[in-house]
């Protein structure tokens, strides 16, 4: 055997920067700001400016995209649009960012939590089938960390009880379900072009995919003040202004163009981090990572049935000792404050995988900018941080 390579502590942030900004991307957002400025006019995209929203149709495989202000809004749009209320269930998964149950329960409807695969971290179609009732208006999966969620077993949901599947995309950017990408599945795809996606428009922005023509002109409309554009104007129902802006529509175009590129990047941490990580009998590694994972968040889970400390105490020293910038996606979201306090907070019982899995969860710094030595680093840092506990435990 090679002798062990050492490192010298060093820090791996866990960057709030997921895509990759280059001089195209300034260029792009700067030009419309330069013709706004020099020419008048302003920054609201004219309906007819649907450059931005075909091209990412296109590359989602969706027939329509309709363009927000955030992944956030998306799902609202999507549950106004279903028209959600008081008195039904929406079902979906505890391991997931806050919005994606926060969005039913804003609307007045009360959130059921089903557990999750325990290899894929998605939400279980088979386990969300003994949750439906029949105030079951949607199901909401997510495709945790870019991986697809189980779209076959939800679209048979569907057929067979018409429930509407709206996917939480925002981490699947690029993804594909079993070679073809994602946008057209369900009733609709929501997804993120926050900061940290892997791509991102100016710091915020969203978009809805549909392959339903009208639910996406019903989105259309309710994301600007209900509008139709015609002779007249006219407000055709309830609306709001959940719009992008024409720089950010300009450097999502930008994005789309090297999307390839930088999730292509993504994919050779990933591989590299496992590669690294194969064997270590105290880690286990996320699936599906040569399933057309979308590569946004690299998440291991500590065995804690194989160790005797916990995964915060794993986290910590990664964190502290070895300055590895690591995040926790997710806490349940039942055990949230806002959450905790309307009742939902005692459902580990209910969803045992996924309540083991938020104790155990770790998502590892990687970034299109990663590099072979920060992957080494990193699993020298877990080995180090494994043995030291162990020692400590003993
Ligand atoms: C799974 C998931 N859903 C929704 C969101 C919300 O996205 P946005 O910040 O664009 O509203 C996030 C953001 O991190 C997320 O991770």
């Amino acid at each position: 055997m090679p002798p062990e390579k050492r490192f010298d502590i060093r820090e791996i942030p866990f960057g709030a920067m997921g895509g990759v900004y280059e001089q195209d991307d300034v260029e792009a957002a700067m030009k419309v700001v330069r013709a706004v400025a020099e020419a008048g006019g302003d920054f609201f995209p004219l309906p007819e400016e649907t450059e931005f929203q075909d091209a990412l149709a296109k590359h989602e495989g969706a027939a329509k995209a309709i363009a927000v202000n955030s992944c956030g809004s998306a799902l609202d749009l999507c549950m106004m649009a279903l028209g959600i209320a008081p008195g039904d269930e929406v079902i979906t998964t505890p391991l997931t960012f806050v919005c994606t149950a926060t969005t039913a329960i804003a609307q007045g409807a009360k959130v059921v939590f089903a557990d999750i695969d325990p290899d894929t971290m998605c939400l279980d179609p088979k386990n969300v089938r003994r949750r439906i009732t029949k105030k079951t208006k949607a199901i909401i999966p997510v495709h945790f960390s870019g991986l697809c969620a189980d779209i076959d077993g939800f679209e048979a949901i569907t057929s067979q009880t018409g429930i509407p599947v709206i996917y939480d995309a925002a981490h699947a950017v690029s993804a594909q379900y079993k070679g073809q990408p994602i946008g057209g599945a369900g009733k609709a795809s929501c997804y993120s072009f926050q900061s940290n996606k892997n791509m991102t428009t100016l710091g915020e922005g969203g978009a809805v995919t549909t392959n339903d023509e009208d639910f996406g002109e019903l989105i259309r409309q309710k994301k600007t003040f209900g509008y139709v554009y015609g002779k007249k104007l006219r407000v055709a129902t309830i609306g709001f202004n959940y719009r992008m802006t024409k720089p950010q529509y300009a450097v999502g175009l930008a994005q789309l163009a090297k999307i390839g590129r930088v999730v292509a990047k993504r994919l050779q941490a990933f591989q590299k981090m496992h590669e690294l990580l194969e064997g270590l009998d105290q880690i286990i590694r996320p699936a599906g990572i040569e399933q057309g994972h979308g590569c946004h968040l690299y998440v291991v889970r500590l065995d804690t049935d194989k160790v005797s400390f916990a995964r915060d105490a794993f986290l910590n020293v990664l964190k502290n000792e070895y300055k590895v910038g690591c995040g926790n996606h997710y806490p349940a979201v039942w055990s949230w404050e806002a959450l905790a306090n309307m009742g939902y907070n005692d459902q580990n019982a209910d969803c045992p995988i996924a309540a083991k899995a938020c104790s155990q969860v770790i998502s590892l710094p990687l970034f299109p900018h990663t590099t072979t030595d920060d992957c080494e680093y990193i699993s020298w840092a877990i080995r180090q941080a494994l043995a030291e506990l162990k020692k400590e435990a003993e």
